[in-house]
């Protein structure tokens, strides 16, 4: 079935984590993410024992912005997991979870003064530089604490993976990072010269849902060609690098993404020839998955309302959540697949559309899918929706954000709630001209 977190039951019902996913629709409401907190962890321990056995210093940090929340902040801690943050709100969320600052390193292309305070003051272990602005900025507010920041640079590496343009980073025309050929030697040289900073290592990321693993590899080459151009030029042995995100996940049953093991054996093995090509001692090895660790162990659960036959042309079917909730249709042109969770063994007897309820014509969720006959009241899971699915809802048209559910060896634990009407109104404000009663 799809893959092995899932599995039916007597009755017939899709079952994630010993727990029966129709029951969860009925105890916790839809639409409803549901996360296996098992599948999860699995995937952290893969990343660390795959990079362990093939290198001598690893540490994989979770790219939070796949999916954040106290809970799932904890459970990395839990797993010895570093995270990677891109924003004030991220860190605050992991601080406030107990999250150890140390292990906690900051992104972003336009960090504000306020987020970088937020970032020395609260000791996060390393803040990744993008811009010659920002190391401007960043030495000044350290200095004033009397701090050294720890700080990589982050290198535009001009490799292009196949993927959809929205999720390349690694471009030459990108608005992230220095340029590996013109910008970054200039770079390094300024960051070495301005007080307050303490350059640790370089990092990049050249995108997300990367299916092949050809470009990860010519990325470490590419970053070990540097790390020793450095060496050369500015005199300095750099000791750590962060090569990013970007393992890509099945969305379709169709779909055959390589192994976290095989992306471990793949950047490892890319850096080790080229170290020894260079006689370069082996940087400590960061990497950020998100996608590959929490999208899929995630489902979203909805239930199915009205439909519309469009003579001879399609037939819609729409459910309770859509853009809303699950964005990456209709942002990416994503594909998905579904069950239906209450009939899950029923063979599919007819092509349908999934529609979300958003007033919007481009909320589809499934364009032409087969499934058995869909009735009101049906449960269906969309699959693979852990990362950039919850991370990315919104409350267009004033839906509220749905509820996170951890499930667990037949437990289900909320870990979000569901967004009330009070909640959605709850920062707005009257000013006294305006108030009518
Ligand atoms: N590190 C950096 C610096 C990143 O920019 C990203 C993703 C990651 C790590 C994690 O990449 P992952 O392992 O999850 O592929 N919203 C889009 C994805 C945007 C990814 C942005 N950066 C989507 O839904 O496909």
């Amino acid at each position: 079935m799809f893959n092995n977190l899932f599995s039916s039951n007597e009755k017939g019902h899709l079952v994630i984590g010993g727990c029966d996913t129709v029951e969860l629709a009925a105890q916790f409401g839809t639409p409803l993410y549901v996360l296996d907190e098992n599948a999860i962890r699995e995937n952290c321990r893969r990343y660390k024992q795959s990079l362990a056995q093939n290198y001598p210093d690893t540490m994989p940090a979770f790219a939070g912005k796949s999916f954040l929340t106290k809970a799932m902040c904890s459970l990395l801690a839990q797993e010895g997991m570093a995270l990677d943050t891109v924003s004030g709100g991220e860190i605050y969320t992991a601080l406030q979870a107990g999250f150890p600052a140390e292990k906690i390193i900051f992104h972003g292309n336009n960090k504000s003064e306020a987020e970088i305070n937020l970032a020395l003051d609260s000791g996060v272990g390393r803040l990744v530089v993008d811009s010659t602005a920002e190391l401007h900025l960043l030495s000044q507010l350290a200095t004033a604490r009397d701090k050294a920041a720890a700080i990589y640079l982050r290198v535009n590496p001009a490799v292009t993976p196949d993927t959809h343009s929205y999720i390349q980073t690694g471009q030459v025309d990108s608005k992230f990072g220095f340029a590996i050929d013109d910008q970054i030697d200039e770079a390094v040289k300024l960051a070495l010269s301005l007080p307050g900073l303490s350059l640790m290592g370089l990092h990049c990321h050249i995108g997300s849902q990367i299916l092949d693993l050809t470009p990860f590899r010519k990325m470490a080459e590419a970053m070990v060609d540097l790390l020793n151009r450095v060496r050369q030029d500015a005199g300095v042995l750099l000791g750590e690098l962060d090569l990013g995100g970007g393992l890509g996940i099945r969305y379709l049953p169709t779909d055959q993404p390589p192994a976290i093991e095989d992306y471990a054996q793949v950047i490892t093995s890319a850096l080790k020839e080229s170290a020894a090509k260079y006689n370069l001692p082996l940087p400590k090895l960061l990497v950020e998955p998100g996608r590959s660790i929490v999208g899929p162990a995630g489902i979203t659960l909805f239930t199915v309302g009205s439909e519309k036959e469009v003579t001879g042309v399609r037939k819609y079917v729409a459910v309770d959540g859509g853009m809303t909730t699950d964005l990456r249709p209709a942002l990416y042109d994503a594909r998905y697949h579904a069950f239906v969770a209450n009939r899950v063994n029923e063979p599919a007897t007819e092509k349908v559309t999934i529609a979300g309820k958003a007033c919007e014509s481009g909320d589809i969720l499934i364009k032409d899918i087969e499934l058995p006959k869909l009735h009101r009241g049906d449960i269906l899971a969309l699959l693979a929706t852990g990362a950039y699915h919850y991370s990315m809802a919104s409350n267009y048209n004033r839906f509220g954000r749905p509820a996170v559910v951890f499930v667990r060896d037949g437990d289900a634990n909320l870990i979000v709630n569901r967004e009330t009407y009070a909640d959605l109104c709850s920062n707005d404000l009257l000013p006294a001209h305006l108030q009518t009663k």
